[in-house]
């Protein structure tokens, strides 16, 4: 088989990616280790930055987001005591949509219309730093299987083979791990929230958030290695409504049946540079964010938009700017995204030390009372313009 660009992970970055390809006039082929179902209903982050919106909006993707997501004008921040409301309209003049994951994936399985092979087995890329690169890997029905391709685009995640393709001696690798995890849920039950509330609280963070007006998603901090069989439904929603402050300024709590549990772990990790010759690594193979501020999936939109453009310049234009340039750009936002989600996670999970517990609370006292700390928040949170 040979294709102009082959791209590994039938995931949003990989999808978009082919998705954005197609439209202007370029050939893929996608493979998948991953059956259709399983990549389609994995359970991810639920915001969507402006840039976002109009990625996939301009991409031909908005009209269910519009009919169906919930724009969103801030989020809430509190601790005991204290709720704020930090309105991103009002500071930046940028929202930020709540749309889920699974739904940006379904979308975009609908719109592509190019090849996508599942269910492939052992992958390995090959000759990425010359004019030659391909992929092996075999097929469901257990044929062996050569891909050829112009440029290998790397877009399968932190477990994938792209990020490994890179040599040893050429790649730099930046890496933190936090003292904790999340315990996630999802409930059949209308949030208790017109907007996502962050709670920091001294038994630990919680995070209250929402997929529709009929399904809830919500969070716990809890220690590295949890069972989540250790936290049946009763202990979950009583320990939210303590760290979330049911019954405090007239706000409640409503429970309901939880149809999701899982345990989540967090870590930053930035793999440079984001491309090796004819290999570009895109979205979670190149980079991880702790979950906190909603970065996973925006990130990966958004260098996927700027991949498409370079790739496009590359290969129908001759023009190869934009493709040097690919890594170094990425990689700005990169690191603007993995300081913000440092930066949220560290601020708001409960930390051991009471110096800097201290700390956490006069930068929440500073970002919710200071315009120019309420600014800085909203203008990383909605997300810079791309
Ligand atoms: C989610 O809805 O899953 C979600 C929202 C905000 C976050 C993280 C996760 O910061």
């Amino acid at each position: 088989m040979r294709t102009e660009v082959a791209i590994v992970g039938a995931g949003p970055a990989g999808m978009l990616l082919a998705h954005l390809l197609a439209r202007a006039g370029i050939d893929t082929v996608v493979v998948e280790t991953r059956s259709q179902e399983y990549v389609a209903s994995r359970t991810r982050a639920g915001i969507l930055e402006q840039s976002s919106v109009d990625v996939l909006t301009a991409a031909g993707l908005g009209d269910r987001l519009r009919a169906e997501g919930h724009e969103h004008r801030g989020v809430y921040l509190q601790w005991p005591g204290e709720r704020h409301h930090l309105d991103f309209v009002d500071l930046i003049g940028r929202s930020v949509w709540v749309y889920g994951q699974t739904e940006v994936q379904k979308d975009l399985v609908q719109a592509h219309r190019g090849p996508v092979l599942y269910e492939v087995r052992d992958a390995a890329l090959h000759d990425v730093a010359t004019a030659h690169p391909h992929i092996t890997f075999t097929d469901r029905d257990g044929r062996a299987q050569r891909l050829d391709a112009t440029v290998i685009a790397g877009c399968d995640g932190s477990f994938g083979p792209s990020r490994s393709a890179v040599p040893t001696s050429a790649r730099q690798v930046y890496e933190r791990t936090y003292p904790y995890s999340w315990l996630g849920i999802l409930a059949d039950v209308p949030p208790s929230t017109d907007e996502l509330i962050y709670a920091w609280h001294p038994d630990g963070f919680a995070l209250h958030s929402m997929r529709s007006p009929e399904v809830s998603r919500l969070y716990l901090q809890v220690p590295n290695g949890t069972d989540p069989a250790d936290w049946p439904d009763e202990r979950i929603w009583s320990e939210l409504a303590n760290r979330l402050g049911h019954g405090q300024h007239d706000w409640t709590l409503t429970p309901g049946p939880i149809t999701e549990k899982s345990v989540l772990p967090m870590r930053s990790f930035v793999q440079t540079p984001m491309r090796h010759g004819n290999l570009f690594l895109a979205g979670d193979a190149a980079h991880i964010v702790p979950p906190t501020g909603a970065k996973g999936l925006n990130l990966a939109i958004a260098d996927v938009s700027r991949l498409a453009n370079a790739l496009t310049a590359q290969l129908r234009d001759n023009n190869p700017r934009l493709a040097d340039r690919y890594s170094d750009e990425a990689l700005t936002r990169v690191w603007r995204c993995t300081h913000f989600s440092w930066w949220m996670t560290t601020m708001l999970h409960t930390a051991t030390d009471p110096f800097e517990a201290q700390l956490q609370l006069s930068q929440l006292r500073w970002v919710t009372s200071s315009t120019a700390g309420a600014t800085g928040l909203a203008e990383n949170y909605a997300g810079l313009p791309l």
